[in-house]
């Protein structure tokens, strides 16, 4: 079992009848997946499940986890995600896989939102190894690049494909931004203070915990 696994098989100890679970998006949440479908099968646990991408949608039917939309429900028991990025106060960046909204949402609904990672994610400052994203209306974006040029450098995101723009799942662009001089505090002010972004990857203040594996263990770090 490497590392990802093993802290997203831990993070099933969180895990009791009846939950409506929020899914996270990236291999590390993918691991948790297929670890909670096959507990809930196992156990008939009968976990209801709310993803927060299309991907993680997919990968929770085939897994056979059952879904519901986020439609439906007004929060979650537990909400269980990766991280791009963890800062020792648990703030944590977060976006590489366009879903910014639908992550930050069930993060902020969950009555416990618990990140899993492998040691590799964690950093001293958010930024420190990714620009940050953030998620823009389309007919805006030209306008939001110009306020943020006057704070950092970057650019809007081209699709993997390259021959595009990057567009998330609800419908969204996404500017990914550097910005050396800013603090996290600053920094998560500015953004959520700018109209035209939707929503942007700084989790400040959201995670309850943190599950992180190193070398085949996994310590935790818990919110005061
Ligand atoms: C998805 O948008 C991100 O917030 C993910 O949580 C992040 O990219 C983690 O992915 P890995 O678990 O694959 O590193």
């Amino acid at each position: 079992m490497n590392d990802k696994e093993l802290v997203a098989h831990q993070a099933l100890q969180y895990v009791s009848e009846n939950m409506i679970v929020g899914l996270g998006t990236g291999s590390t949440a993918n691991y948790f997946i297929d670890a909670l479908a096959k507990r809930n099968k196992e156990e008939n646990l009968k976990i209801r499940a709310v993803s927060s991408s299309v991907v993680s949608m997919i990968k929770a039917k085939e897994a056979g986890l059952p879904i519901i939309a986020m439609e439906q429900i007004k929060e979650i028991d537990l909400y269980i995600d990766g991280a791009d990025e963890i800062a020792p106060d648990l703030t944590l960046l977060k976006g590489r896989g366009y879903d910014l909204v639908r992550e930050k949402l069930l993060a902020r609904s969950a009555k416990k939102f618990i990140v899993i990672a492998d040691e590799s994610k964690l950093v001293k400052k958010i930024g420190d190894n990714f620009p940050i994203p953030s998620e823009v209306q389309p007919f805006a974006w030209e306008l939001v690049k110009n306020i943020l040029i006057k704070k950092g450098t970057g650019d809007i995101r081209i699709n993997a494909a390259k021959d595009g723009y990057a567009i998330t799942s609800c419908g969204n662009f996404v500017l990914d931004f550097n910005y050396p001089e800013k603090s996290t505090e600053e920094l998560n002010a500015l953004l959520s203070q700018t109209p035209g972004i939707v929503e942007h990857g700084i989790f400040y203040n959201i995670a309850h915990g943190a599950l992180i594996s190193s070398n085949g263990k996994v310590r935790e770090i818990w919110k005061n």
